[in-house]
């Protein structure tokens, strides 16, 4: 088991890498109430983990991803007498703890929590780094606040019972970390291909880990998304038009995302045409798609939709070499002549 602390001098949160579910109960106040909120899914799998606690049980999905879920989470808290001195735990992906923090961090003005994360994709992304939310009027994550859990349980073991597809999708967000972070993090993952796929626990826990302190360092010195932590969009910024246009899911649609994004580096001239197909290779050898069928167009207009848009320029995270971002203001027009 490996720790990794994050302090962002408001609040410190543990992330527990390769701790159990089982051991949930060493992390939790002693002699006060704790209520599970998880989704029907982790329910069905793990219940017996459940036995004593108060559990609220959500529906799976992003469309319940809701007010109206938050709505019924408020209730369900009040019907369960919930107090000041309670504490919550999401067990679940990235949808029951991003929906858990934000019910926690209102309810009462403010109850503490923890995560156990499901997921692959919450391991390495949803669950670091405070961002808490719902989405909102067809908008994603719209509602929410910035909070830290108190702590973040990672129980590799849960892996196996994850769809085989979420699980192949998680590897996006990973190499996503790489690929603007860390190159002999990206040759590592290059060189155990096979075994990142096949549920290796020791790969598994280096490479969860070494995301989780990417993404750990990045928010501890931006945690409000000011500079820094934007880096952490890339491929987002055209995963986010693809998600729009062809209703992808979000880890497929961040791999081509980020193929778009390396080719618009190669057009600027800042990344060698090498390294952008060995970025490409790396994304095909995890089984992620890398190539947009549809009209660039649509995705372009797709992607003026988006609510993080400012005026006519989108913030676009550009690779200068692999394991090494930066962030560029690019206007709509000149974008689509080079795309
Ligand atoms: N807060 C953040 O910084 C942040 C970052 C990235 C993504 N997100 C959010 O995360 C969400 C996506 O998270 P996700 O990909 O985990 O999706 P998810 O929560 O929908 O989980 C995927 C599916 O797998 C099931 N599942 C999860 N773990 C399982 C397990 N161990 N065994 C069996 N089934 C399991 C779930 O029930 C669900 O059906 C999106 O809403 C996105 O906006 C938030």
């Amino acid at each position: 088991m490996e720790t990794i602390t994050i302090n962002t001098g408001a609040a410190v949160s543990k992330i527990l890498l390769g701790e159990k579910l089982s051991n949930l109960a060493l992390y939790l106040p002693k002699g006060k109430k704790t209520i599970i909120i998880t989704d029907n899914n982790i329910k069905q799998y793990y219940s017996q983990y459940f036995n004593g606690f108060d559990v609220i049980e959500l529906p799976t999905g992003e469309e319940n991803k809701t007010l109206s879920t938050l709505d019924y989470i408020m209730a369900r808290l009040v019907e369960l007498e919930a107090d000041r001195t309670s504490f919550i735990v999401g067990i679940g992906g990235g949808i029951v703890c991003d929906t858990t923090g934000f019910a926690a961090s209102v309810y009462m003005r403010g109850v503490k929590f923890g995560f156990v994360s499901t997921s692959l994709l919450s391991m390495v992304d949803a669950s670091v780094g405070g961002k808490n939310g719902v989405n909102f009027g067809g908008f994603k994550n719209m509602v929410g606040v910035f909070n830290q859990p108190e702590f973040v349980i990672c129980d590799f073991e849960m892996l196996k019972t994850l769809p085989r597809s979420e699980y192949i999708g998680g590897f996006a967000e990973i190499i996503k970390h790489a690929a603007i972070k860390d190159f002999s993090y990206l040759e590592y993952l290059e060189a155990n291909v096979e075994k990142a796929l096949n549920y290796d626990l020791q790969v598994l826990q280096q490479i969860i880990g070494d995301s989780v302190r990417i993404k750990a360092a990045v928010v501890t010195a931006d945690e409000r998304e000011k500079g820094e932590r934007k880096k952490l969009n890339f491929g987002h910024t055209f995963g986010h038009g693809i998600e729009k246009l062809t209703q992808m899911p979000h880890g497929e649609a961040v791999a081509i995302g980020m193929c778009l994004a390396a080719e618009v580096s190669v057009k600027k001239g800042i990344l060698s045409l090498n390294e952008a197909q060995r970025l490409k290779q790396l994304i095909v050898a995890y089984q992620l798609p890398v190539d947009l069928k549809q009209n660039k167009t649509l995705l372009l207009n797709a992607m003026k939709k988006d609510k993080k848009r400012e005026g006519e320029e989108v913030h676009l995270i550009l690779l200068k070499s692999l394991g090494n971002a930066e962030i560029v203001s690019i206007t709509y027009k000149e974008l689509e002549g080079l795309l």
